[in-house]
């Protein structure tokens, strides 16, 4: 062996010995034809048809001749197509990135080529070892649990094994109770999955009144005559709750302000008050704030995954993957003018996890009817 060889030992009846690195003066390497002779004899290694091996040669060196080229003309294209407008920024990318392309796979084709028409096929086996310990190894480690658990008392002392039973069992059922959350609503003793379906929009203020919409950050209740800019947008959280984070991760609204022939058939329309219009602000995709808002189109866009949805026609969903469309909330004006929740919303806000259970219950309630 020279000094830039390095020797894999391996078992000489089942495969070669393969040599890494580069060849010393005098010493050969499989493929050619005294190595082809040598290694025809021996099992599991199949080398390849030299003929075929020569054409294969060929398309690999036409490959490699390929990347080159493309190598060039990526080089060339970085220096002849400058930037400067979207058309030549165009320009530019196509001529890069299609030659950075082409030169990559023909590198990786005349590599593949190279390996499964040209190098000898190996046909290699592993024996595998009992997988089981010798019997003494075995003995150890029975007589070491043994000594363990007499040590440990929990054989002898019966007052500790049956308070820590006691104590695991309640572990093994916490999985079987946190099933309930799967339950429908519909499901007797769902409460808290009642809980997720409603906002505090259907509660009352301290007064008895329904709650007034107020402005997000300022508090400030709205006055419909001063909400009269059609195309206007306001963020709006229940009176009384702007700091309840739990509750306005429900119940936070957007309000659009239309002009009364602009509102399309999907408005419910004895739920707004002179074109103004209360959505729910919570994405029914995954729950991102969507507030994002189009005036021209009258489209509301969620930032998160783009769901887009249709102001003006009951906030029904055009683009994305939401399944469902914003819920509306009724509302009205009290006797001073101000706007105010008619009631909570009809359908869950939200994730569209809620319609599906609506499905699934109906069609039970269907096929119990
Ligand atoms: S959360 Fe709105 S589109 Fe995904």
């Amino acid at each position: 062996m020279t000094d830039n060889e390095h020797e894999i030992e391996q078992p000489e009846e089942r495969v070669p010995k393969r040599v890494i690195g580069t060849p010393g003066p005098g010493t050969s390497m499989l493929g050619t034809a005294e190595a082809a002779d040598v290694a025809a004899e021996v099992p599991g290694v199949t080398l390849q048809d030299e003929a075929k091996a020569r054409r294969a040669e060929k398309v690999v060196a036409l490959c490699f001749t390929i990347t080159f080229l493309a190598g060039l003309a990526f080089i060339v294209s970085y220096v002849v197509f400058q930037v400067g407008s979207p058309e030549a920024t165009g320009t530019s990318n196509l001529a890069l990135g299609g030659s950075l392309t082409i030169a990559i796979l023909g590198l990786a084709a005349g590599i593949v080529i190279w390996v499964r028409q040209i190098m000898p096929k190996y046909s290699l086996v592993q024996e595998r070892h009992a997988m089981a310990s010798d019997e003494p190894d075995r003995e150890v480690v029975a007589d070491t649990f043994v000594q363990g658990a007499n040590e440990s008392g929990f054989v002898k002392r019966k007052l500790l094994r049956r308070t820590l039973l006691l104590a695991a069992a309640p572990l093994g059922l916490a999985p079987v109770v946190l099933l309930r959350d799967l339950d429908n609503s519909k499901m007797p003793g769902a409460a808290f999955n009642k809980s997720l379906r409603h906002t505090v929009w259907g509660e009352k203020n301290k007064e008895g009144k329904p709650l007034k919409l107020v402005v997000e950050g300022t508090g400030q209740p709205i006055r419909a005559a001063d909400f009269n800019s059609p195309g206007g947008i306001l963020s709006v959280v229940p009176e009384g709750y702007e700091h309840d984070l739990t509750a306005l991760a429900k119940a936070t609204l957007i309000l659009i302000k239309f002009r009364p022939e602009e509102i399309k058939s999907g408005v419910k329309q004895n739920w707004t008050h002179d074109g103004i219009v209360a959505y729910s602000k919570i994405c029914t995709h995954v729950g991102c704030p969507a507030a994002l808002y189009e005036q021209n189109t009258h489209h509301i866009l969620c930032p998160c995954h783009q769901s887009t949805f249709d102001a003006a026609d009951g906030a029904k969903v055009i683009f994305g993957p939401a399944a469902r469309p914003l819920p509306q909330l009724p509302i009205t004006v009290d006797e001073q003018g101000y706007l105010i929740a008619q009631r909570d919303f009809d359908v869950p806000v939200g994730p569209s996890y809620w319609e599906r259970g609506d499905a699934e219950a109906e069609a039970r309630e269907g096929g119990q009817a």
